[in-house]
Order: structure tokens, then C-alpha cells, then sequence
């Protein structure tokens, strides 16, 4: 048996959606883009998404809104994804890294610590979907006069207190990619309320231009195209009987999984779980046996990312959460697909291994 560890849910009527636009003759930045950035800001409750290639690119554009150059200081969890703190790079700026606690979200209580005179930005991620404590990251952003950037490229589907995350910023970003909940293949957008951002965001997705072949902004070309929008329109009109079946598959591994941690949820929140991730002392040893038994898994992340050579010089700090979690961490498949029987083959497999054994 092979398992994967993910599975883009791409359905007939995606592809029918996809033909429409391949004999419409309008391949980017046209209707469909429209529509897709009209319907994911109406499903989230936010007034503008502005669509873009792809969730990497929906941070440099933030981070270009907000005008972060060099010298600037921008604070992220140092449990993250690549794009993150790369984003950052872009921008000549200077990340710096804040601990996680045992959500695998950033510990509020140790931001404040890390705030200087050169701190523009607060960027956030929510680990594997799990929603990050909003209240106290709104409450240190007006204290200090700092912005509040929401990447929440891991984040689509989650909510905290009732309130679906990729909103919470003053910018907020997703990512499309194929792994993701929602998926157009490559993709992102950013979502805000503000008026001022959203056009500078669309005009910076677009090579900075302003009107016709005047560029006001550097920019580059970030542009949606309307395949992958079409692909976006489809998937968006199922999402929440995708959520529904995702937690499903969740809530029977929990209920049979045995002598595995996960990671803490916050109260009031709904986590998506773009990732379905255990936590495990002898991780490499569970990983590779899982591995052998054909079940394909993600170590999400191996390292904090200030221990990623690119981001060495940045910090000579450890944190220990973060590391320790590195050092535990493995993420398992969990896509439309997975059926009862492969869940509980994966069961088995696990609970051999941790003693827990069930059959
Ligand atoms: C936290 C985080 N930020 C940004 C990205 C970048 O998104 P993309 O792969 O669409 O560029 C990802 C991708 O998974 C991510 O996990």
C-alpha cells in the first residue's frame, strides 16, 4: 500500500470550468480573477482580495504595502515556513524571530521583548491551520503602533472567536498551492479592508503601474492567471463540504490513535488542519517506519528557521519550543482521498509502533 501524504481534490466540474476559460481568450487577470477574488473575500467576510501567482508573492507585496525597507525589523515566529522570513529578505529588511509555545503559534508573551524603535511589522502565521491567539497579537500591535501582517498561507478554512483567520491584519495573505485546502495549482491572494492597500497591492501585483504604462510603485508581475482562478471559482462553491470531510478524517485519527500528542488548540477556535500533525519523542524513528510501511509523511519544519543556513547571521538565539518541536514533529497525510481503510492502516502502523497497539 502507498499512501500520500496530500492530493489535490480536483473534480470534473474543475476541469469543465477550466475548458470554459481555455476557449474563452482570456488567460489572465480577467473575469475570472475577478470573480475569484470577489467570492474568497465575501466567504472570508473581508472587503477586498486582490489575486496573485502565489503565496510568497502575496508577502512581498504586503510587506511592499506597508513600505518595509531596509533597516526595518520584522518579528515572526521562528516556527515557520521558508516564505516567511524569505519574504522579508526581499525587502532588505531584518526579521526577527519570537519563540512558539505548545499551540506551535507564536508565544505572545515573548513579543514584546523583541520590540525596538526599528519594529515596523508583526508577521504572523497559524501553524498547520491552528489559529494564534488574535487578541493579545491586536492588543501588542495598537500598543506599540506596530502593523499586523497575517500569513495565512496555512490558515484558509480556520477561524479564532468566530472570525474566519486570514482577516485579522491589517494585511493578510493565503496561499493556493496544490497542497493547500483550496487549491488553483500555484496561487495566493491578500485580503484587507483598507482601501489605500488594496490599491496599492493590485497595482504592485501588476508591475506597479498606476494607469496604462505608468508605474508609480516597483512592482513585478504577480498576476493571477484565469486557469488557475477557474480551478479557485470551482473548488470555493465545495468548500465547506471539504472542511466537513477533512474533520471527519481528523476526528477519527484522534479517536484512535494512541500515545501521541498533538499540538494545543486555543479555545474558540476551528482549525482546518492544513496539516494533521503528531508530535512524537523518537520522531525519526517513527517517521522512517512509517516511510518503510509505504505512508508518505512531511517533517514540518526540520528546524527553526533562524537555524536554516540563509538565516543564520540573523540570530545567534535558540529556541528551545521551537527546536524541541523540530525535533518531534511529523505531519501525516491527510487529503480527500484517504479512506477509512488506509486511516486505519495508518492507525495500526502508529499504534504498533508506540505501544498502543489496538487490533
Ligand atoms: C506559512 C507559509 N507562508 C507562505 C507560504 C508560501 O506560499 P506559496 O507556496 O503559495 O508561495 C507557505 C506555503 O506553504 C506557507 O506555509
Amino acid at each position: 500500500m502507498k499512501i500520500q501524504w496530500s492530493l489535490p481534490n480536483i473534480q470534473k466540474q474543475d476541469i469543465q470550468g477550466l475548458e470554459k476559460v481555455l476557449r474563452s481568450g482570456w488567460y489572465s487577470m480577467g473575469p475570472e480573477v475577478q470573480k475569484f477574488e470577489e467570492k474568497v473575500a465575501f466567504y472570508l467576510n473581508i472587503k477586498y482580495g486582490i489575486g496573485v501567482n502565489n503565496g510568497t508573492a502575496a508577502l512581498d507585496i504586503a510587506l511592499k504595502c506597508l513600505d518595509i525597507k531596509k533597516g526595518d525589523e520584522v518579528i515572526i515566529p521562528a516556527l515557520t515556513y521558508i516564505s516567511t522570513g524569505n519574504a522579508i529578505l526581499y525587502n532588505n529588511a531584518t526579521p526577527v524571530f519570537v519563540d512558539v509555545n505548545n499551540t506551535l503559534n507564536i508565544d505572545t508573551s515573548l513579543i514584546e521583548e523583541k520590540i525596538t524603535d526599528k519594529t515596523r511589522v508583526i508577521m504572523n502565521i497559524d501553524f498547520g491551520g491552528n489559529p494564534s491567539n488574535y487578541k493579545e497579537l491586536l492588543k501588542i500591535s495598537k500598543k506599540h503602533n506596530i502593523f499586523l501582517l497575517v500569513d495565512g498561507a496555512q490558515s484558509f478554512g480556520s477561524e479564532y472567536c468566530g472570525i474566519k483567520c486570514c482577516t485579522h491584519g491589517l494585511i493578510n495573505t493565503t496561499s493556493f498551492h496544490s497542497a493547500k485546502i483550496l487549491t488553483t495549482i500555484e496561487g495566493g491572494m491578500i485580503f484587507t479592508k483598507d482601501k489605500d492597500i488594496f490599491l496599492k497591492a493590485r497595482s504592485i501585483r501588476n508591475q506597479g503601474e498606476t494607469s496604462k504604462y505608468i508605474h508609480q510603485y516597483l512592482g513585478n508581475n504577480y498576476r493571477m492567471t484565469d486557469i488557475a482562478a477557474a480551478i479557485g471559482n470551482s473548488q470555493l462553491k465545495r468548500i465547506k463540504e471539504t472542511l466537513k470531510q477533512r474533520k471527519k478524517k481528523i476526528k477519527y485519527y484522534k479517536e484512535n490513535l494512541k500515545n501521541v500528542e498533538y499540538p494545543k488548540e486555543l479555545p474558540n477556535t476551528i482549525n482546518s488542519n492544513f496539516f494533521f500533525l503528531i508530535l512524537v519523542k523518537n520522531r525519526n524513528k517513527l517517521n522512517k517506519y512509517l516511510n518503510d510501511n509505504g505512508i508518505e509523511t512531511r517533517i514540518t519544519y526540520p528546524m527553526p528557521i533562524n537555524e536554516q543556513p540563509i538565516f543564520v547571521k540573523y540570530s545567534k538565539e535558540t529556541f528551545p519550543v521551537s527546536k524541541e518541536i523540530s525535533r518531534q514533529i511529523i505531519s501525516l497525510p491527510i487529503h480527500y482521498k484517504l479512506s477509512t481503510l488506509q486511516q486505519d492502516y495508518i492507525i495500526k502502523i502508529i499504534n504498533k509502533f508506540t505501544g498502543g497497539m489496538t487490533y
